[in-house]
């Protein structure tokens, strides 16, 4: 996306150095890292100086081919691939975009790796942007319907960050916005603030300020107060990991929207790129590893001072510990829809199949 006059992706290849955003810095300063060696890039995942599941998985994508520089040997490639694998559980991305660079460079002689791994991690962030923007046309399709049938403008909750800055570009649940705000039609956000490490406050309260887009910062709790209120018209919100039949695994949080918004008829949409979709499970709730994250990001907050400095500020007593369970699942009956690059289905199992019969199992 255009940040002032500067086109920007949120990972990307000068030469051939790797960048990217240090996500934990915004919306305060914006800084760029270039990811020089395959532990770099675990961190950089892991301390979520990049996060968003697809851009989990075009890091490590990156990572895997920084990581065939330091050693392209079949344990080179092995121990890349692990490394990676150990950094986040719950986006299932991470683990889609290992698997496929570990398939297309395991058959290849060490000496070919280093400069497969950044052509096949470049297809990877080419292949996210377009579906996004396919997402994005599809999800307009949506707004543009509320828009025929209503004055002002479409009312619309997301929570988190499935912005571009968690995708390689347009996002997920933002493509439908940014699509309706360049058609002319007059979109209304409601940002969740997302705690405990508010990534909307953060980072979707910036693009949406960037991008001119009308919005307001909620706290996590007024959710269901705006739609006993008629004041959202529906909710997008991106996913971590999509199960078969359509359980929904996405921030802490994301159900409960989803249980205010079916107890007030309000569509619940879910954003869902086809690398999300993890065809090995089924129920969501059972089966999808939770992240649990450290207690700190529950009992600390990052702000600016009126100094201009940024700091952690401490905001429940020191004896007091903090449980973090980082994500939540959605059952899929609570959805009214998935929106794919392929098309809107329902959540359920024959939906999804009918959307990629090629992958059903897969
Ligand atoms: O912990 P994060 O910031 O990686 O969580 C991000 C989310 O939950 C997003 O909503 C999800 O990854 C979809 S991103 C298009």
């Amino acid at each position: 996306m255009k940040m002032g006059n500067t086109q920007y992706r949120s990972i990307w290849v000068e030469g051939s150095a790797v960048r990217i955003i240090d996500q934990t810095r915004l919306p305060h300063e914006f800084c760029i890292i270039t990811l020089d060696s395959l532990a770099q890039a675990a961190t950089a995942i892991r301390d979520m100086w990049v996060r968003g599941a697809p851009l989990i998985g075009a890091t490590a994508a990156y990572g895997m081919a920084i990581g065939m520089r330091e050693d392209a040997s079949d344990a080179g490639l092995q121990r890349a691939h692990d490394v990676l694998m150990q950094t986040r559980p719950t986006a299932v991305n991470l683990r889609w975009a290992l698997e496929d660079m570990l398939a297309h460079l395991a058959p290849l002689a060490p000496a070919d790796r280093a400069a497969a791994a950044m052509a096949r991690a470049a297809a990877v962030a080419d292949d996210d942007v377009a579906i996004n923007a396919s997402i994005g046309d599809h999800g307009l399709s949506v707004i543009r319907d509320i828009a025929a049938r209503k004055a002002g403008p479409v009312n619309i909750l997301t929570h988190c960050n499935a912005g571009w800055l968690a995708t390689v570009d347009w996002g997920t649940a933002t493509a439908p916005i940014y699509k309706a705000h360049q058609a002319g039609i007059a979109v209304h956000v409601w940002v969740d603030e997302t705690r405990p490490r508010n990534q909307g406050a953060h980072l979707t309260a910036w693009e949406m300020a960037s991008h001119g887009i009308a919005h307001h910062l909620i706290v996590d709790n007024a959710g269901g107060h705006l739609m006993q209120h008629g004041q959202v018209d529906m909710v997008i919100v991106g996913t971590d990991r999509t199960t078969a039949r359509g359980d929904v695994c996405n921030k802490i949080g994301t159900y409960l929207k989803a249980l205010a918004a079916h107890d007030n008829n309000v569509p619940f949409y879910v954003a869902l790129p086809s690398p999300t979709i993890d065809w090995r499970v089924q129920d969501g709730v059972r089966e999808i590893p939770i992240e649990e994250r450290g207690g700190d990001e529950v009992s600390f907050v990052q702000g600016k001072l009126a100094d201009g400095s940024v700091t952690r500020l401490r905001i429940s007593p020191e004896a007091t510990p903090a449980a973090n369970p980082a994500f939540d699942v959605t059952p899929a009956r609570l959805v009214t829809g998935l929106i794919t690059e392929r098309g809107i289905c329902p959540a359920t199992a024959e939906g999804l199949a009918a959307m990629f019969p090629e992958r059903v199992g897969s």
